[in-house]
């Protein structure tokens, strides 16, 4: 099996799935503002040199060029690259973190929801530090959840509130990748620090999500990739369908993962 195979094999969320533009576009509407923010305030992106691993649906990678102007070029990779606005500051591969070596030096590096999915993660985030220039800055950003089986808020009933519950720790089992840290968002920190960044500071976002919701939206999407994968940890047919119905029910409230940016700056 070639590498980009068992790269793509190894992530849950399939990007050639017919649900995946779903799942990025919930995910860009929660979370664009807040990375945006991030970035804004880490480092003057005009003229820069950007890279974004793992670009998804691109909404990322698609406001850099925005941001970087003609002097700056934003480099987007994923292993499954979807479409995207063309520009002539972006170039588009089809690279995999993971074995590939990173190619070139950037002032700004930046990857979402990416490294948490990977077994190599600690080895992954050296190689993207590696890569940066003196002066330059990343931005790191995943999921810190609190335990799967304790996320909801309120619900339209107790049994309403057991069947999310029973069904989530399995859904958490579905989508690790074995190897990976659990508190990978929590590592990340001490990780950059580690490997000499300065200026590392971590922020956090989330909110509470109701059924029929952006958060809830994005989940049934997730479901909908992972359906295969979720048979296999147990969850059958009748749960699968009562939660997907139950995230549409404005009474369930969730309060789930929070988005968890760190950022560091490579001394000049
Ligand atoms: C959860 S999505 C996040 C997408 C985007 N960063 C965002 O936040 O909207 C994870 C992305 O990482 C990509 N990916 C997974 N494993 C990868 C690897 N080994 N190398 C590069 N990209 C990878 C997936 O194809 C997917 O597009």
């Amino acid at each position: 099996m070639d590498s980009v195979k068992a790269a793509v094999e190894s992530y849950p969320l399939d990007n050639s799935h017919a649900r995946a533009s779903d799942h990025h576009n919930a995910r860009s509407e929660l979370f664009d503002s807040f990375s945006f923010g991030r970035a804004r305030a880490l480092i003057e992106l005009k003229g820069a040199d950007c890279l974004e691993i793992g670009y998804g649906g691109g909404s990322f990678a698609s406001w850099l060029v925005s941001e970087v102007g003609p002097d700056g070029t934003v480099l987007a990779t994923d292993i499954v690259p979807m479409d995207i606005d063309k520009s002539p500051q972006l170039t588009v591969i089809q690279h995999d973190v993971v074995t590939e070596p990173i190619p070139g030096t950037f002032d700004f590096i930046h990857a979402r929801l990416v490294l948490g999915h990977l077994a190599e993660q600690r080895k992954v985030l050296t190689k993207l530090i590696q890569a940066l220039r003196p002066g330059g800055a990343m931005l790191m950003e995943e999921w810190w959840s609190p335990a799967r089986g304790d996320l909801v808020a309120h619900a339209p009933s107790p049994e309403a509130a057991d069947l999310y519950n029973t069904f989530s720790v399995k859904y958490g089992q579905a989508m690790r990748v074995d190897g990976t840290d659990r508190n990978w968002a929590r590592s990340i920190h001490g990780a950059m620090m580690d490997d000499g960044l300065v200026d590392v500071h971590t922020e956090m976002r989330g909110a509470s999500g109701a059924g029929g919701g952006v958060g809830a939206r994005m989940q049934q999407a997730s479901m909908a990739q992972l359906r295969t994968k979720l048979k296999d940890a147990g969850i059958t047919d009748e749960l699968f369908e009562s939660v997907y119905k139950l995230l549409e029910d404005p009474q369930l409230v969730l309060l789930g993962g929070m988005m968890t940016s760190t950022s560091g700056r490579k001394p000049s």
